[in-house]
């Protein structure tokens, strides 16, 4: 995934960062992020899903079309507030709790 080279600093200016996501509702990378920042910050082990960053935006999902890049930005965002030892294909090679070889 990319990541904002200027950031924080140009934060709502980049181009990565203010890319439409949702051409349904018109929501962008920035606002996104955002609210996942701000879901996160309520309770750190929420479990978030396109759903629930919508509706905190007052959004609904309508081809849901963008829901996988959603996913994606979550993705991202979890990894970013993860500690660094454990990565994300460490994570996928687990499938409930248990390691898969
Ligand atoms: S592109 Fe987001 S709901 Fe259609």
């Amino acid at each position: 995934m990319a990541r904002c080279p200027s950031e924080p600093v140009l934060r709502h200016c980049c181009p990565v960062r203010t890319m439409i996501v949702c051409h349904c509702n018109i929501v962008t990378r920035t606002e996104i992020e955002d609210t996942i920042d701000a879901l996160l910050a309520s309770d750190p082990y929420l479990r978030l899903t396109p759903g629930m960053v919508y509706r905190d935006l007052g959004r609904r999902g309508r081809c849901c079309g963008c829901f996988p890049a959603i996913v994606a930005i979550i993705v991202a965002a979890m990894e970013a507030r993860r500690p660094s030892s454990t990565s994300s294909a460490d994570l996928l090679r687990c499938s409930g709790g248990v390691p898969v070889e």
